[in-house]
């Protein structure tokens, strides 16, 4: 997502989604099967650290079909960027040994790409479609019956002259990955077998994840130093990972590449990572918020244009994290800063009921 293009430009090799964009920019009719897939993304499930009931669930699907000899059920894997979702349509592709086919909501712009990228699926293969809540309606329609039925119905023709034909298709597995749950229609959203929210990662988990991550890249790290990662990750592995290339850096420029607690805490803090994982944006939006909106409430454009971010960024990037946090909330007449967001930046709340937004509004 935006967020890790503009600080991460050098994803580093392995973790570069060009693989999906590709498929994105390119032409969607093209070859749309992807290299293996990148380095430090777990290619097996054992290797999918936290998660732990999503596994679970996936295990008995994927073990069930693969003793059937079928294709697994389609899968719906939802929530914030960096958790995780393109991670597990590879290991659901790598555990049913099929090929993965990648593209991506917006790069399927006419039922002809649809059907381009169906007809080249083999038997039970898995086709992974990112941002599927940004599928175009006509697109979503041919989607249903090869969902249901394995069939495409091709329109030839038009006016009283045209004809339908109807074409087998093999049985696939759809894996479809959103940040946005609500965005997706109902039709689509009941075609998946599984729906699987993906949640905010536990400090243990993000912690072997830093742990994982850093046996692969061949940095030395210490419990507590991973654990200082960790704890300012934001609950999201992607972050971890970068985080852990950032410290890493600086352990080897600054001191002899051993990453411990001090180091770590010294190379976020060059970095500018809070002691809650906030950085410079988060906090640019949290003091827009009580500096110039008095708190709010404020609207979203209005909060976006005053920290110049998209508001499509706001949202689905920055505003999960505030709100899990409590720093923010939202409310009918805008966003609002909670206490605890005033107090996260050395402000005084103001004291009328506004300071607090909490069931205000709800
Ligand atoms: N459970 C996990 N265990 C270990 N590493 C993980 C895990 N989940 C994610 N990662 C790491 O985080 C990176 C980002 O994960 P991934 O690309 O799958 O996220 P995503 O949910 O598809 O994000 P986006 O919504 O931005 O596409 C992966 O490359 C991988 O290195
Ligand atoms: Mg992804």
């Amino acid at each position: 997502m935006a967020r890790d293009e503009l600080l991460d430009p050098e994803a580093g090799p392995g973790e570069d989604p060009a693989v999906l964009e590709r498929t994105v920019t390119g032409d969607p009719s093209d070859d749309a099967t992807v290299a293996p897939l990148p380095s430090l993304r777990p290619r097996r499930l054992e290797e999918f650290v936290g998660q732990q009931e999503t596994k679970t669930r996936l295990r008995v699907i994927l073990d069930a079909a693969a003793r059937r000899g079928q294709a697994a059920d389609h899968l719906l894997f939802a929530g914030p960027p960096g958790l995780g979702k393109t991670s597990l349509a590879g290991i659901v592709a790598a555990e049913m040994e099929v090929e993965l086919h990648v593209t991506s909501g917006p790069a399927l712009e006419r039922p002809g790409d649809v059907a381009a990228i169906l007809t080249k699926l083999g038997e039970g293969d898995v086709l992974f479609i990112d941002e599927i809540h940004r599928l175009s309606r006509s697109v979503e329609e041919v989607l249903y019956p090869a969902l249901e039925d394995f069939v495409l119905d091709i329109v030839l023709g038009k006016g009283p002259a045209a004809r339908t034909i109807r074409l087998d298709l093999p049985r696939f597995c759809l894996v479809g990955a959103t940040t946005r749950t609500g965005l997706i229609t109902g039709p689509l959203r009941d075609r998946f077998g599984l729906v699987a929210r993906l949640d905010y990662y536990e400090p243990e988990d993000l912690q072997a994840i830093v742990e994982r991550a850093a046996e692969i890249l061949g940095a030395s790290i210490t419990p507590e130093g991973a654990a200082e990662i960790a704890s300012r990750s934001r609950g999201t592995p992607r972050i971890a990972n970068r985080l852990l290339r950032r410290v890493r850096d600086v352990a080897e420029v600054m001191r002899d590449g051993a990453i411990d607690a001090d180091v770590a805490a010294e190379g976020l803090a060059l970095f500018g990572i809070d002691e809650l994982g906030l950085d410079k944006v988060d906090r640019t939006i949290l003091s827009a918020l009580c500096e110039r909106f008095d708190g709010g409430p404020v609207g979203l454009s209005t909060l976006a244009i005053a920290v110049s971010e998209p508001t499509e960024t706001v949202e689905d990037v920055y505003e999960p994290y505030l709100i899990q946090q409590g720093l923010l909330v939202r409310t009918p007449r805008g966003r609002v800063a909670t206490a605890a967001a005033w107090r996260h930046l050395g402000l005084h709340a103001p004291p009328p009921v506004q300071a607090s937004g909490d069931g205000l509004f709800d």
